[in-house]
């Protein structure tokens, strides 16, 4: 498991250096926008301890999946939306190496920020090429990793990248790995898990790996399905993945084994076909009642109250993965109620963790009275799976 107290920026003295960061900057964009700022806001702690600190500091993202050079995928939102934030200017790079990059670099003075842009338009970069991470480092002093994120991620600059500049994680960084950390290794009791999402294929390692740790695991969305199969029961429409129902029956032995306790949906919201048609006719059954035209949607009230009394008693909960179809409206009551309950604990640990369930929380206007809400969302999965994850591992030890 990938260790988690690592030297941060507050280890070293910054002043009259320049910096490499590598910042989680793959953002939403709508009409050439940035649509959701998060990651962008989160990273500022960082920027601004370094900058405030004397540093000069080049800011390295990727966005999208780009395959070479695509104005599409250009961080140029991002730079106007970081300005904004900043209240300066932020100038945008053409490239992220080069020579003109590097005049650029040599020109920094303390206090200035730049940012580079879309490192993935150059293939070595998931590559993690040796030579063009000494491109990347070329004309700095310090690298800080501020991409939790992206940590999962072997490429240049998150992992090559650390072995040729003396590196460092970021505040943001330090802060995801003692958030997510702590559920790990000292969670307050009781702790409960709730995970959702559409299959349970994706969560099976996650699942595994907070067994041990949990009290309660509550189950929800269409990986619920595949437990209900798994428990004999008809599914009817339903997303489920019938090739996992022996290991969903594996997961509830194994929670039944360690003396735990699983929830499942004791009844659901069902509709004729899953979309805004569908939702004018959709019904609450019975886990043991639902027909064979209709499809599970979302979690129904028992449930939902079950789920309620497991938090409301609980001194830490993670969440991962809403726990109906949260993208149409008549089926995201569940999820926007599991995090009114979390939010309304406010005595206990709560963590959020993956991208439509920090949807729901940030929508709903409740991330500030959440303990965390992870910026990572396959990052954090890996890191709760207890995988080694290459952007942390990179970082020397505290
Ligand atoms: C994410 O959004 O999960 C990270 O930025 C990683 O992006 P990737 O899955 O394209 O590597």
């Amino acid at each position: 498991m990938t260790s988690f107290r690592k030297r941060t920026i507050r280890d070293v003295d910054p002043s009259g250096k320049k910096v490499f960061v590598r910042v989680d900057f793959n953002v939403p964009l709508e009409n050439g926008k940035v649509a959701d700022d998060t990651r962008i806001r989160a990273a500022l702690p960082t920027i601004k301890s370094l900058t405030e600190r004397g540093a000069a500091v080049a800011l390295c993202s990727h966005l999208g999946r780009p395959k070479g050079v695509d104005p599409g995928h250009s961080l140029a939102p991002v730079a106007a939306r970081l300005g904004e934030l900043l209240g300066k200017k932020i100038a945008l790079l053409s490239d992220c190496i080069g020579p003109q990059v590097q005049a650029a670099i040599g020109r920094l003075r303390r206090g200035d920020v730049v940012l580079l842009e879309n490192v993935r338009f150059h293939p070595e970069e998931e590559k993690n090429d040796p030579a063009f991470a000494k491109e990347l480092a070329k004309g700095f002093d310090l690298y800080v990793n501020d991409a939790f994120g992206a940590a999962h991620r072997a490429h240049a600059s998150t992992a090559a990248i650390a072995t040729i500049l003396p590196a460092y994680a970021g505040l943001l960084m330090e802060k995801e790995l003692t958030a997510l950390g702590s559920i790990l290794s000292e969670p307050k009791r009781p702790f409960v898990a709730i995970i959702g999402g559409a299959k349970v294929s994706s969560k099976i390692d996650v699942l595994r790996s907070l067994i041990p740790k949990v009290d309660t695991l509550a189950v929800g969305g269409g990986m619920a399905n595949t437990f209900l199969l798994a428990t004999g029961r008809k599914v009817g429409l339903s997303l489920v993945e019938e090739d996992r129902a022996g290991e969903a029956a594996r997961i509830i032995e194994q929670v039944e084994g360690d003396r735990k306790r699983i929830l499942l949906p004791v009844d659901v919201l069902a509709a004729p076909s899953v979309d805004e048609e569908g939702a004018q006719r959709a019904v609450t059954y019975d886990v043991d009642d639902v027909p064979d035209g209709m499809a599970i949607v979302d979690i129904g009230p028992r449930t939902v109250a079950q789920y309620r009394d497991a938090i409301r008693e609980a001194r830490t909960v993670f969440w991962n993965g809403p726990v109906g179809v949260f993208e149409i409206d008549a089926f995201a009551n569940g999820t926007r109620q599991i995090a009114q309950f979390m939010a309304n604990n406010p005595g206990a640990t709560t963590v959020v963790g993956g991208g439509e369930s920090v949807q729901a929380v940030t929508e709903a206007g409740l991330a500030d009275r959440m303990s965390h809400v992870s910026t990572g969302g396959g990052a954090s999965l890996e890191f709760l799976e207890g995988k080694t994850l290459p952007g942390v591992e990179a970082i020397p030890d505290a």
